[in-house]
């Protein structure tokens, strides 16, 4: 883990309320630890502001990271993200990372599905790059209430473009792509291809991931989901993001911390507690 004082290259608006936000090292250095340790579904604290308001850092995965800086996809839902999308070009920003626990890649498998609800699609950019390292096709299924909740515009599209992977957009009320929600085409995909081995990585809303969940774990589908909860620490100090789940002895429950046992779990350790998962 680390911290660094990165500069901000470009804070552009993509499309609504997402932002992509461009961190890189001064000239003189040669890249940015932070950027340079990261893996698909790690994520960073960002102090969004300069002052003390708001007091805690927000966590935001890794877009996209290279040697010399790494992007943020975020949507501004308070007081800290609208702080974030006022930072212009050059000015400097506060970071800790990389933290957490991310996706790791499924050997062995034909196809890996990716599902992602809203900002969730933050994740799927690097975890796209890591699954095309392997021989199995790449899908991406990205759901959203609406067509002003799909990120993917401007330079997003660009890159997900480059990666030139299948991409099915599904909305809930039909005004982009399919109609309905993003779950209906893992759970077809599943059906149609049953004996497929799929690998599934998600991240987006409790319901969208509980929803995943029981379309996979009952039938032995590898699947990691990437859970969001209010962090305070972020460094597994402090149990503000605590969830319960199963044991590891699958008899009784235990509490995980998901900023630093997370966020990315397997979903089977829910089973049970799904209930007592708040969305954010
Ligand atoms: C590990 C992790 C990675 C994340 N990565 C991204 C990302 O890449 N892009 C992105 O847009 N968002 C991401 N989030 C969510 C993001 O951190 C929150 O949206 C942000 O902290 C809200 O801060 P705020 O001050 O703007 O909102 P607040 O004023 O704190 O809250 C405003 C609203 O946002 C909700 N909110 C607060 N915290 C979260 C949270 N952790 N998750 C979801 N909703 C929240 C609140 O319940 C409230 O409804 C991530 C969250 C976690 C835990
Ligand atoms: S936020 Fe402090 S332990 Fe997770």
């Amino acid at each position: 883990m680390f911290q660094e004082n990165l500069i901000v290259g470009s804070n552009e608006n993509v499309t609504g309320d997402y932002y992509l936000m461009h961190l890189e090292i001064g000239e003189r250095e040669e890249e940015t630890a932070i950027a340079s340790a990261a893996k698909p579904g790690q994520f960073v604290q960002v102090r969004v502001h300069e002052g003390t308001a708001p007091l805690l850092r927000r966590p935001f995965t890794f877009y996209k990271a290279r040697k010399r800086f790494f992007e943020i996809l975020y949507k501004i839902s308070g007081e800290g993200t609208r702080a974030l999308c006022r930072y212009n070009k050059g000015e400097r920003v506060d970071v800790v990372g990389p933290l957490g626990n991310g996706f790791t890649l499924v050997p062995d498998v034909d196809e890996h599905l990716l599902v992602a609800g809203g900002s969730g699609l933050a994740s799927m950019y690097l975890l796209s790059r890591m699954c095309g390292r392997s021989p199995a096709k790449t899908v991406l299924l990205l759901g959203a209430q609406n067509k002003d909740d799909v990120p993917m515009r401007r330079s997003v599209a660009q890159d997900f473009d480059g990666l030139a992977i299948p991409i099915q957009v599904w909305t809930n009320d039909g005004s982009l792509g399919n109609t309905g929600f993003v779950t209906k085409a893992l759970e077809k995909i599943l059906q149609d291809a049953a004996k497929m081995r799929f690998a599934v990585y998600a991240s987006g809303p409790i319901g969208m991931l509980r929803k995943v969940a029981e379309l996979t774990t009952p039938f032995g589908i590898p699947t990691q989901i990437s859970l969001e909860q209010h962090i305070a620490c972020g460094l597994g100090v402090c149990e503000g993001c605590v969830v319960k789940t199963k044991d590891d002895s699958g008899s009784g429950y235990a509490y995980r911390k998901v900023c630093s046992d997370g966020p990315v779990f397997d979903p089977a350790i829910f089973e049970g507690y799904w209930d007592e998962i708040v969305e954010p």
